[in-house]
């Protein structure tokens, strides 16, 4: 990019990020400050606990479909940062100064109050919180996780603790039935002993007092919610019973050990058997897994993925319901579009479309209308089905900036609006907030400095698509049972005009539109 244009949106920013209405006060009132923490530049972890700040934040809790802080409405705009713990935790601090600290200043100049972030890091890698089974790693849970809570109070954040992943990101489900000698995921749904295993680990968070603060996990409200699992599919199960059972287990279990917090399960949002009628509304999904074994496969049908939303969020324990929104992985466009979903031949939809293709060649208006349809959707049948409030536990798009900002536009509006027409919509959290020193390694990545983009341009790359595509059992599949489409990868052309500076064109646009949900949610907290 040329200097020019750097200096330009440089400036940009800045008039932005400062004229625009203040942040969000930080520290949350009451927070419980450490000394280190309050004297300056933490530097080690021996921080002494201050007693003398009174311990008065107020729980986030529930009354029906309302989120409530202190009596009053709680509504969001927040962020994903699921490594803030990890990378907290690095030994020599770089990490820590370099990127938490950074993620944790952003967030608080963009207004953003909730923050998402993983509780769990399994198996042998860096910083790992459990690189045994059972054996957890005290220093990475004092310099981490509980640094990343102390500081989030420190910065007016509340914060989603996620339990453990479907996905084999930072170890989660997979490792948990490796540990174990299983085979299939399926095993960590139902096998006793690893269920039992997992509660234990739970357990040992939720008890945990946190070595800066000295508060105790489940006494601590900087913690908004626990997330038990981040998006849990039960391959091949279209009763959704696996899922489910697993979710009234285990809610029940968290609430019996921590009463004060929220539970909420970060699932994706399809209707399944329990609700028939609304079947039809839920879009292919034609996510490419692409983890080991699995690269190629494709599960288009939500059937086949085991979710229920209504029946999973009907549970008792359950406070809060999810969806995330990906919806440049759903080929659904209205008949107006140049796509209409023929739901009895998702094979032939593969086959023609590919991954994003279908998206990207729908009109920003046809995108826009079907995720706020969507989502009006979710809260409608929230508040007639379980009356409860539902959250954006994630959403964002890898898409050029320019196109992404109908994804955020969507999504905000309609959180928005949702939420002034009195339904249950609570708030949003796009994934991801990177600092300026990580790499937009995913594609999702928002950035606050404007100068990162260029130095980290990301082209949009060929898409792997099926190019045949055949029913039939995924059986060399780590998963297990699966209701697949296996399919050969193919590339197609990508859809994407390559002349557009695909990482800069509309950044200002999307951090804008940031900073005013923020802003908005806050007025409708008071
Ligand atoms: C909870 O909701 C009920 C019914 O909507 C209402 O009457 C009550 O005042 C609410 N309680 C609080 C603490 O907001
Ligand atoms: C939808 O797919 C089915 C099965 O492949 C086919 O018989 C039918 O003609 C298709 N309908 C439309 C409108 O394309
Ligand atoms: C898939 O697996 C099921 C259950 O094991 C079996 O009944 C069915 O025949 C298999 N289908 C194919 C196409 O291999
Ligand atoms: C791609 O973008 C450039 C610059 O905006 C424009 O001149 C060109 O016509 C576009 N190409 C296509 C195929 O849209």
């Amino acid at each position: 990019m040329a200097p020019r244009l750097s200096l330009l949106l440089s400036l940009v920013a800045a008039s932005t990020l400062v004229s625009s209405p203040p942040a969000v006060a930080a520290p949350l009132p009451g927070c419980r400050v450490p000394s280190k923490l309050a004297g300056g530049q933490p530097t080690d972890t021996a921080f002494s606990i201050s007693e003398d700040t009174p311990d008065s934040l107020p729980f986030v809790t529930r009354n029906g479909t309302t989120l409530l802080v202190d009596g009053s409405p709680f509504h969001f705009a927040g962020f994903n940062n699921y490594y803030m713990p990890t990378y907290a935790a690095d030994e020599n601090l770089n990490e820590r100064t370099q990127d938490v600290d950074v993620v944790f200043a952003e967030s608080e100049q963009l207004g953003l109050t909730v923050l998402r972030t993983w509780a769990f890091a399994d198996g042998p890698q860096w910083n790992s919180i459990q690189p045994n089974l059972g054996q957890l790693d005290e220093r990475v849970l004092s310099q981490g996780l509980d640094y990343v809570l102390a500081q989030s109070c420190q910065h007016g954040l509340r914060v989603v603790l996620t339990l453990t992943n479907y996905l084999t990101a930072y170890g989660g489900m997979q490792t948990w039935v490796q540990w174990f000698g299983g085979t299939s995921v399926l095993e960590f749904y139902t096998n006793p002993t690893i269920v039992s295993a997992f509660k234990t680990y739970v357990k040992t968070i939720v008890n945990r007092r946190n070595s800066l603060t000295g508060v105790l996990y489940r006494d601590d409200p900087t913690i908004m919610a626990w997330d038990l699992a981040n998006e849990p599919y039960v391959l091949g199960d279209a009763s959704g019973e696996i899922l489910r059972n697993w979710v009234k287990d285990m809610s029940a279990y968290v609430k019996s050990i921590d009463p004060a917090h929220l539970v909420m399960v970060s699932s994706w949002g399809y209707f399944g058997k329990s609700t028939p009628e609304l079947q039809p509304q839920n879009p292919y999904d034609l996510t490419w897994r692409g983890i080991g074994n699995n690269a190629g496969l494709y599960s288009a049908d939500p059937l086949c993925k085991g979710e229920d939303w209504v029946a999973i969020n009907e549970l008792d324990d359950i406070d809060i319901a999810s969806v995330h929104i990906y919806a440049e992985f759903w080929p659904v466009c209205t008949a107006d579009c140049q796509f209409n979903l023929n739901q009895s031949a998702p094979q032939m939809l593969e086959v023609q479309l590919g991954m994003q293709g279908y998206w990207a060649m729908c009109s920003q208006e046809c995108k826009q209308q079907f995720l706020k349809n969507w989502l009006r959707l979710h809260f409608e049948v929230a508040a007639q089905r379980f009356e409860k409030p539902v959250v954006v536990g994630e959403f964002g798009a890898q898409l050029p900036m320019a196109d992404r900002i109908g994804i955020y536009q969507a999504v905000y509006d309609e959180v928005l609006d949702a939420a002034t027409d009195g339904l249950p919509a609570a708030g949003s959290m796009f994934w991801i907030l990177q600092p300026a020193t990580h790499n937009d390694y995913d594609g999702y990545s928002i950035y606050t400095d404007p100068a990162r983009y260029p130095h980290d341009p990301k082209p949009i790359q060929p898409i792997p698509s099926p190019t045949v595509c055949s029913g039939g059992n995924a059986t060399d599949d780590f998963w297990g049972a699966g209701l697949y489409l296996t399919c050969s990868a193919g590339l197609i052309e990508t859809p994407f005009n390559a002349s557009v500076d695909v990482n800069t064109d509309g950044w200002q646009n999307v951090i804008e539109m940031i900073m005013e949900q923020a802003a908005a949610m806050t007025a409708m907290s008071q």
